[in-house]
């Protein structure tokens, strides 16, 4: 994985980032092990608790075109903030549930600053149903 190109696509996601209330954009790439992306950006609603992360929004995608964890190698969140930009909580319990915990995880700003971790190290101690 080169971490400048799904950089540079969690970037072009956050080109279409809806953020007029905000004001804060977040970009979102989930790169396949075919290569191929699925993209991701926060879209706000005037109803402000209908606002959807870039994360979740990029994840939900990547479900409902049909992909599974197991074609999944990375996921790289980017935004303009002054230390790499780190997943709400809501969006780890989702990230958690939809991809595998080994996942590499980026986390990036503007500056192109970045982390490197696993979905476990975002999330340690995640919340388990008895029959998982
Ligand atoms: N946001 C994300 O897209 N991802 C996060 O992990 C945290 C917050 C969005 C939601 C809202 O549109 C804006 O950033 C400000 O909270």
């Amino acid at each position: 994985m080169n971490v400048d190109n799904i950089l540079d696509m969690a970037l072009t996601a956050r080109f279409h980032a809806y953020a007029p209330y905000s004001k804060f954009k977040v970009g979102c790439a989930i790169l396949l092990k075919n290569g191929q992306y699925v993209l991701g950006c926060n879209i706000e609603n005037k109803s402000l608790g209908l606002s959807i992360c870039a994360e979740r929004n990029a994840a939900f995608k990547l479900i409902s075109e049909g992909k599974t964890k197991n074609d999944v190698e990375a996921i790289c969140i980017v935004a303009d903030t002054k230390s790499p930009t780190s997943p709400c909580g809501a969006c780890r319990e989702v990230l958690m549930e939809l991809l595998a915990p080994n996942t590499k995880v980026i986390l990036a700003n503007l500056n192109r600053d970045y982390i490197e971790l696993t979905l476990d190290e975002l999330l340690p101690h995640a919340f388990v149903l008895n029959e998982d």
